[in-house]
């Protein structure tokens, strides 16, 4: 089997996929759901065995449809006047939020009630009053995908939206890097690939998605 295939399955099911993007761009391997998929325990395994931020990767237009910006383009402040960064031409954040329903925000129960609601929102987009559902600022983060995915920007956000697209789900993916607990560096895509087998889980190359996808 081809694992763009298998990806595409296990986020149908529910479950996680690895997806490192490139040796020259991040060099990093995200653990990636499906937001409709994610559990208390699914946060906490984000948390625990990815160890990086736990961000909600929403596809461009839908982000558009709730009025999210890049968060570069909203803040008046000199520390963001020049987005230099070494992998990309530009971040992909937008505004961080918590379902209002959510007390502090930050707990498994709270970041997964808040990723669950955005995921059931990106599949109603039109009977989601955005301001009325979620506040600002809030402990999940929002990237925003560039309109033309993995033609424009081969980041994570992209990938991963790519992916949920092609699995005809809806465009929103919860995404976190998976850390080395010894090194505090990016896990390497050999102990990832390992994670992933011990687990089950499919580990995919950005290449391969690029391929299929791009
Ligand atoms: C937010 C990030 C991650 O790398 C995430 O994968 C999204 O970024 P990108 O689309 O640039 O890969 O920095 O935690
Ligand atoms: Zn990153
Ligand atoms: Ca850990
Ligand atoms: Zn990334």
């Amino acid at each position: 089997a081809d694992s763009v295939e298998d990806a595409l399955d296990s986020l149908r099911a529910g479950e996680p996929v690895l997806v490192h993007d490139a040796a020259d761009r991040e060099g990093e391997t995200d653990l990636i759901y499906h937001a409709d998929s994610v559990t208390p325990e699914a946060v906490a395994r984000l948390r625990n065995d990815a160890g990086g931020l736990v961000c909600v990767a929403l596809g461009h237009d839908l982000a558009e449809a709730f009025d999210l910006p890049f968060y570069t383009d909203e803040v008046d402040h000199p520390a963001s006047g020049d987005h230099e960064l070494g992998y990309d031409e530009r971040s992909s954040f937008s505004l961080t939020v918590n379902h209002r329903d959510t007390y502090t925000g930050i707990t498994d129960n709270d970041r997964s009630l808040t990723i669950r609601a955005l995921g059931e929102a990106a599949s109603t987009p039109g009977k989601t009053d955005f301001a009325e559902e979620f506040r600002v600022p809030g402990h999940v983060h929002l990237l925003k995908a560039a309109p033309d995915l993995v033609a424009q920007r081969e980041g994570h956000t992209e990938l991963g939206v790519a992916l949920a697209e092609a699995a005809n789900l809806s465009p929103a993916v919860v995404v976190c890097e998976m850390l080395d607990d010894e090194t505090g560096e990016a896990l390497t895509p050999v102990d990832a690939r390992a994670y992933a087998d011990r687990h089950g889980f499919t580990y995919i190359e950005g290449s391969e998605i690029l391929e299929r996808l791009g």
